[in-house]
């Protein structure tokens, strides 16, 4: 058995949920919780954001139950050490948030309009201001007894990754203080395209060992065989599932063995659980938003669920025009 320590926290055979935009709401975490993901950071959330609107703006991405997800997990974004001090001292003073366990700062989103600002991961360019933005965040997690971890990418772009860059960037993570390093196998210049770089994860995973934390794999990982792979090559000591847990929750028990190089759990997944477990989350869903939001929000969630069951283009187009969770369960079982 594989166990990690994320500062006190522990942690058996670490499989954890990567942090997606519009996929990894509470509803869609809880699931992913039962079916054995040891962790589930919320989406990446602006600290600025959290400074100039309050909480409540953000508060639907920033929601969290320990009841229904176990160990929790908020991702901030931000290039500001100032912001990020003011988001997390904000969320340790919420009663809603203030059970918060970990806080995961965002170093490697890609999108233009994250970078613009600094931010994700183009800090990966400024490491100074990275350890700025680190010693800020600690300062106030430690006051609170919460943990710090961070995400990253393997470097801004081929030159990061190659010319040693990166390795010194991640280097300086690891021995910055904070609890738990993730890194995700491609370049920011790579968004999602291409593969994800192993050798160059097992390489960082190496660089980073002299902070002694937890080195978490991220990219590609998308059935046994793929886990397997890069426990590995690289040595990590877990690994985050992203896109590949996308409409697929019970990829998390598949993978339960493969930290003991045990037979993969092979129970096969049928149209009908695919149609329960989308009516699940939808009800749950709903429970924190006006049902119709949750059915149009719950839309491409739906689509991930159904993608290759037989007839999936026409019940997509029908599954689209329903606007309660009666219509969809109507439109599910009348194919
Ligand atoms: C739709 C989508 C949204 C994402 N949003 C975030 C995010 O909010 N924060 C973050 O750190 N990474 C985000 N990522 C990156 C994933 O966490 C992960 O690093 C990436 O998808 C590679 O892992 P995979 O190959 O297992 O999908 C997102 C990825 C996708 C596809």
């Amino acid at each position: 058995m594989a166990q990690i320590d994320i500062g006190k926290i522990k942690i058996k055979d670490p499989l954890i949920l990567a942090p997606m935009a519009g996929t990894t709401t509470l509803a869609f975490r809880s699931i992913c919780h039962e079916f054995g993901s040891s962790y589930q950071p919320t989406e990446l959330v602006s600290a600025r954001s959290i400074l100039y609107s309050g909480i409540d703006k953000s508060l639907c991405y920033l929601m969290i139950d320990k009841k229904i997800e176990g160990i929790s997990c908020i991702q901030l974004f931000g290039s500001d050490p100032k912001d990020f001090e003011f988001a997390i001292g904000a969320i340790c003073e919420d009663e809603r948030l203030k059970d918060v366990d970990i806080i995961d700062i965002n170093m490697g989103c890609p999108v233009p309009k994250v970078i613009k600002t600094g931010a994700g991961s183009a800090l990966m360019k400024d490491p100074e201001l990275a350890k700025s933005i680190i010693k800020a965040s600690l300062h106030v997690c430690e006051q609170y007894g919460k943990e710090l971890t961070v995400k990253t990418r393997i470097g801004f772009d081929d030159d990061d990754r190659y010319n040693g860059k990166a390795e010194d960037f991640i280097r300086m993570l690891s021995s910055s203080g904070i609890k738990l390093l993730a890194v995700h196998g491609r370049t920011a210049k790579q968004m999602y395209h291409g593969q994800a770089d192993i050798e160059t994860i097992a390489r960082f995973r190496i660089a980073a060992e002299e902070g002694r934390i937890p080195f978490i794999a991220n990219g590609d990982i998308k059935d046994f065989q793929s886990a397997r792979n890069m426990l590995d090559k690289t040595g990590a000591d877990g690994l985050m599932i992203g896109r590949a847990a996308q409409g697929n929750p019970w990829i998390f028990k598949q993978l339960q063995g493969v930290f003991e190089n045990k037979e993969e759990d092979k129970e096969t997944v049928s149209f009908e659980d695919r149609k329960n477990m989308i009516i699940r989350e939808l009800e749950l869903t709903a429970k924190y938003k006006d049902e119709n939001i949750a059915v149009r929000e719950m839309r491409p969630s739906m689509m991930a669920y159904i993608k290759g069951c037989p007839g999936a283009a026409s019940l997509k187009v029908r599954i689209c025009s329903a606007l309660t969770i009666s219509e969809v369960k109507e439109v599910l079982w009348e194919t």
